[in-house]
């Protein structure tokens, strides 16, 4: 028996890195899981790690730039398991490195259409859903890049500081209705995501010093923040920004 069962969660970007962590996460608690990415592949790859785990899941290829696709999934989640309780809107992309003068403008309106109006248009069908059956509770995976800068990446952290702030209005406007919304701000993170960074020695080295606890982290340590977050100890906690970053933010 799970803290879960009976309960449905979508995980926006979960073929792989921090999302798939989440998928499993969320099915191991009991819940049944919509597993969605753009990637048909990796997504179906976690719907078979959930499954061969014991869990429900199923795939909904969705690409969260687009409204329309955002709808859908929602929508194949109502169909399929006939209610939505959470979500962690976690898809995006790390985008073209250089410095905003340099920055092509294609790249930033794709940077930002992905991480910030993609959870925009996922929490504009989740909500409904969820006030259907009463409530539920939103994680939308932003950074400490929602908190910081980094040098040649001004669309990646405008997109995060937007769903920070996204997340605080999300969540005023909804807590007395029985939702709350919050989100997490990892440092970096084992993924495919940075492995051009850790596949490089120097990089590496250079990465891993900027984390007071002298590593990065992993996937499922990010992952257990959010079911914590959509869990009943965190009944309270809404509008939060959750720092999982190995003391990054504290120099
Ligand atoms: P990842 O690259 O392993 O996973 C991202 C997933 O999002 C991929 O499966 C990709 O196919 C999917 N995706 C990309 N564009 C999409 C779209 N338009 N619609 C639907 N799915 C799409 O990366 P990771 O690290 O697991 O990233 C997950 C989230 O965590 C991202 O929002 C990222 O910005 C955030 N994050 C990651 C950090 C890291 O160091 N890995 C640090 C801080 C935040």
């Amino acid at each position: 028996m799970g803290e879960f069962d009976g309960r449905v969660a979508i995980v926006t970007g979960a073929a792989s890195g921090i999302g798939r962590a989440t998928a499993e996460a969320f099915a191991r608690e009991g819940a049944a899981v919509t597993v969605s990415d753009v990637a048909v592949e990796g997504g179906e790859e976690t719907v078979r790690l959930v499954q061969a785990a014991g869990g429900t899941a199923v795939f909904v290829r969705t690409d969260v730039s687009r409204p329309e696709d955002c709808e859908a999934l929602t929508a194949a989640t109502l169909e399929r398991f006939g209610r939505l309780d959470f979500a962690c809107n976690n898809a995006g992309i790390a985008g073209e490195q250089a410095p905003t003068a340099d920055y092509g403008l294609d790249a930033w309106r794709h940077v930002l259409e992905v991480n910030l109006s993609g959870p925009f248009y996922c929490m504009k069908y989740q909500i409904p859903a969820m006030l259907r059956t009463g409530g539920g509770a939103i994680v939308n995976m932003a950074s400490i890049l929602g908190r910081v800068g980094f040098e040649g990446a001004p669309a990646y952290v405008a997109s995060k500081h937007g769903l920070v702030g996204l997340t605080s209005n999300t969540a005023l406007e909804y807590a007395d209705k029985g939702i709350r919304v919050n989100c997490i701000g990892p440092a970096f993170i084992s993924t495919p995501m940075i492995a051009g960074l850790e596949n490089d020695p120097t990089t590496d080295a250079a990465l891993i010093a900027r984390h007071p606890m002298g590593r990065i982290g992993q996937p499922q340590e990010v992952a257990d923040v959010v079911v914590f977050l959509c869990s009943s100890r965190a009944s309270f906690i809404t509008g939060a920004f959750y720092a999982v970053d190995g003391g990054y933010l504290s120099r």
